[in-house]
């Protein structure tokens, strides 16, 4: 009876499957013949139009512009000369922009309006590299379904994330955007942000198209400088900074973005072997490809293009789909046509996946779709997404050090003084690329104490990190001479029983066009760090940062230490939550914490170098430095918990196996603190020997197990050859039969280590 239930019902859930894939394959054919017949409809004008993306260029709500470039602009989106915006927000706004590209162009094809929704859109969730450090696939599949319900409330299509760019060099702004330096933990990411912002139909009301960027290679910018040339081989191309699109790709992702950089010599928005050959081609992409911000005319800068003519046929070519804001599509590919120097098939392939993804999005059928003033107002800052923020706030967090366990905090009788100008900062913990959130809506770290009545808080600033802040101009502006709010600091730390300094960069020192030539705590903070700590021991110190930073001083010195990043509306609660532990942190770094700049770029995934080791005591000759060890300062996969996690009795159920089979690993973890928690156990492997030469471990694998105190689990996993797999030195995806080794722990310094062969 038992076999026949499970039956008819294995027959019911494949029948549900497969008529679920037979509903999407005939909706996309609908929507290819409608594509057809659009294309057939329009003119070359109408085609290059919808290749052309302008920014909002005046205030929509406003009269229609009267003079300067918006007019020709203006005139452009009225002749259907415009197939996208970006920056343009709110229903109100995005309403009268749909009406003119409906109702006055001659075809009237829908806009598809892009916007950063980069972390949060008006409620804000933690930085995407913090979010990273939480290692919870599904809280940030969440944080993306929450962000694209609340940007899709109000009136927007497509948002230009996730951003999925490896990179190992702290110094590059732009690491706050991604999920830092591992391909396997980067891909999961960007598969689960992709499913979060897309769901499982584009159509929807609450589903926004995502967009994989900045392909390729803008990560690994020579000396972290932003925009900066970028030289890597086939093999970090391949195994490092591709996986994670193309993971994108496989969850669906409906466009791409190229990037500034040039990738050995070519821009990547000029580059046909990415756009054309890797992306459409072997990766089977059929979304649409928009060019980074003016990115086809910087063709001419790099020295790659003559003019904005040549840049233009030189992208379109090499698979760009979009041109946002180079006005060189709109400008000249008709000429170019004419000239023969631009194929129209290119243009007509380039139109019909944009036109795709617009009908994807039920814009053809409604172009007012998500212009919903109703659920504009429902949605954006409910109590839902506050509450989802604030969990995956939590979840973010990282705590690095806690000696003679100062933290948790007592909940009362303590003195507690709150130190640091970021400790009150109500903006910096938004973070950067928060384009729509209004500023100083983040719930403060002061706030956030306050909620917790049982003890007396006082604050001091110390010294003033900044003041003021835009998106678009520098504002580090830090107060490097007035020391004068130390003193007072110092006699407040004096009267209280316990210190609470906040510090760290304030909410635009990291971002785009951030990059930095040091890591240290900007300004006058390590002096002001230093001078509490003299006259009070008992520090928690509170981090909070786009990028890791070089904090030597304080890990040697103060007890204890919690990376909070950049972590949106909810911050203070989440923090207040992890000091006084109603929550136990569980976080995981996603990028390595250099002990200095000069040992960047640093990562744990390495190659070993023919001379890894010190060979004898006091040996010169190898691969290491005279004044520095190798060593970073917090590695990849490292965090703390209030409670303590033992690892123990690793064993795999076989030394060998051959392709197609597999082989499981189990081991013991035990709660052998005094709090429950959750461990984020991580899965390392290394290929001893191969046809290229391959790091030293990788991670393959990872779980998140929760303990109550005393108790123990066992956690297995399963290595197949898919997870030994790597681009060989033949130009193929394989696993190579030999000798592996196999690491299991807490970090990427995995404790338990054992080996196995794969076979032929
Ligand atoms: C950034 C992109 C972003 C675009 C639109 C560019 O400066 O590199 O990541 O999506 O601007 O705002």
């Amino acid at each position: 009876m038992k076999k026949v239930l499970i039956f008819t019902y294995f027959i019911c859930f494949w029948g549900k499957l497969h008529a679920q894939e037979t509903i999407v394959q005939v909706k996309q054919e609908e929507i290819r013949k409608k594509v057809e017949q659009l294309l057939a409809k329009m003119t070359i004008k109408e085609k290059i139009g919808q290749m052309n993306q302008y920014n909002g260029f005046w205030n929509v709500t406003g009269p229609a512009p009267t003079d300067g470039s918006a007019v020709l602009k203006y005139e452009h989106l009225k002749s259907g000369q415009v197939g996208s915006m970006l920056n343009v927000r709110g229903v109100k706004e995005v309403r009268k922009v749909q009406k003119i590209a409906v109702e006055e162009t001659r075809l009237g094809i829908p806009l598809i309006i892009g916007f950063d929704v980069i972390h949060g859109y008006k409620t804000v969730s933690p930085i995407p590299l913090a979010e990273a450090a939480s290692w919870d696939l599904e809280a940030i599949k969440n944080s993306a379904e929450v962000a694209a319900s609340e940007a899709a409330a109000s009136g927007i299509n497509w948002t230009f994330a996730p951003m999925v760019d490896i990179s190992r060099d702290a110094r590059w702004g732009r690491v706050m955007e991604g999920a830092g330096e591992d391909p396997y933990l980067g891909s999961k990411i960007g598969y689960a942000r992709v499913k979060g912002f897309q769901g499982d139909d584009l159509s929807k009301k609450n589903t926004i198209a995502a967009c994989a960027k900045h392909f390729a290679g803008y990560g690994f910018a020579e000396s972290g400088r932003d925009y900066n040339t970028v030289d890597v081989g086939e093999s970090t191309l391949q195994n490092i900074i591709f996986p994670p699109f193309k993971a994108t790709v496989d969850a669906g992702v409906k466009t791409f973005m190229n990037s500034f950089n040039e990738l050995n010599g070519i821009p990547a928005t000029g580059n046909a072997f990415l756009q054309r050959k890797i992306l459409k081609k072997e990766w089977g992409f059929n979304g649409f490809v928009v060019s980074d911000w003016g990115s086809i005319n910087e063709m001419v800068a790099h020295g790659y293009a003559k003019d904005n003519e040549h840049a233009s046929s030189l992208a379109a070519n090499a698979g760009s789909d979009m041109d946002m804001e180079s006005y060189g599509y709109v400008n000249h590919i008709e000429a170019l046509i004419n000239k023969g120097r631009v194929d129209i098939a290119l243009i007509d392939d380039a139109v019909k996946r944009i036109l795709t993804v617009k009908y994807e999005l039920g814009l053809f059928e409604d172009p007012y779709l998500y212009c919903d003033e109703k659920l504009e107002k429902s949605v954006i800052g409910s109590p839902e997404n506050q509450a989802a923020v604030l969990d995956m706030a939590k979840k973010s967090i990282v705590l690095l050090k806690n000696e003679k366990a100062l933290l948790p905090l007592k909940k009362k009788g303590q003195k507690i003084a709150v130190i640091g100008s970021l400790a009150e900062d109500k903006n910096s913990p938004l973070g950067s690329w928060r384009l729509a959130a209004d500023d100083n809506t983040a719930i403060s770290v002061l706030e956030g104490l306050n909620t917790y009545k049982g003890n007396t808080i006082t604050y001091a600033k110390g010294v003033t990190l900044t003041e003021g802040k835009t998106d678009f101009t520098l504002e580090t502006k830090i107060n490097e001479e007035d020391a004068t709010g130390i003193e007072e600091a110092v006699a407040l730390a004096k009267k209280n029983d316990i210190v609470i300094l906040v510090l760290g960069e304030n909410g635009f020192q990291s971002g785009e066009g951030r990059s930095r030539t040091t890591l240290d705590l900007p300004g006058l903070q390590q002096e002001l760090l230093e001078a509490v700590y003299k006259v009070n021991k008992k520090v928690v110190l509170v981090l909070m940062n786009g990028r890791p930073l070089t904090i030597n001083w304080a890990d040697e010195n103060v007890p204890a230490i919690l990376e909070t990043w950049h972590l949106g509306t909810q911050s203070g609660n989440a923090i207040a939550a992890v000091l006084y532990g109603d929550y136990n942190p569980s976080g995981k770094l996603p990028m390595t914490f250099p002990k200095s700049v000069g040992q960047i770029p640093i990562y744990y995934n390495h190659k070993n170098t023919g001379r890894p080791e010190i060979p004898a005591p006091n040996m010169v000759f190898w691969s290491h430095y005279i004044d520095e060890s190798n060593a970073p300062l917090y590695e990849f996969g490292y965090g703390l918990s209030y409670t303590d996690f033992r690892y123990s009795d690793l064993k795999l159920n076989a030394t060998s196996f051959k392709r197609g089979e597999e082989i499981a690993l189990t081991f013991n973890l035990t709660n052998t603190g005094e709090y429950a928690g959750k461990e984020v156990v991580q899965l390392y492997i290394q290929d001893k020997f191969a046809s290229i030469t391959r790091p030293v471990k990788e991670l393959k694998g990872f779980k998140m197990v929760s303990l109550e105190p005393g108790e123990s689990k066992e956690v297995t996993f399963v290595i197949n050859e898919e997870m030994l797999q790597f681009y060989s030195a033949k130009g193929i995806w394989e696993a190579e039969e030999g000798d592996f080794n196999v690491f299991i722990g807490g970090s990427s310094n995995a404790i338990l280590k054992n080996g196995f062969k794969l076979i032929d």
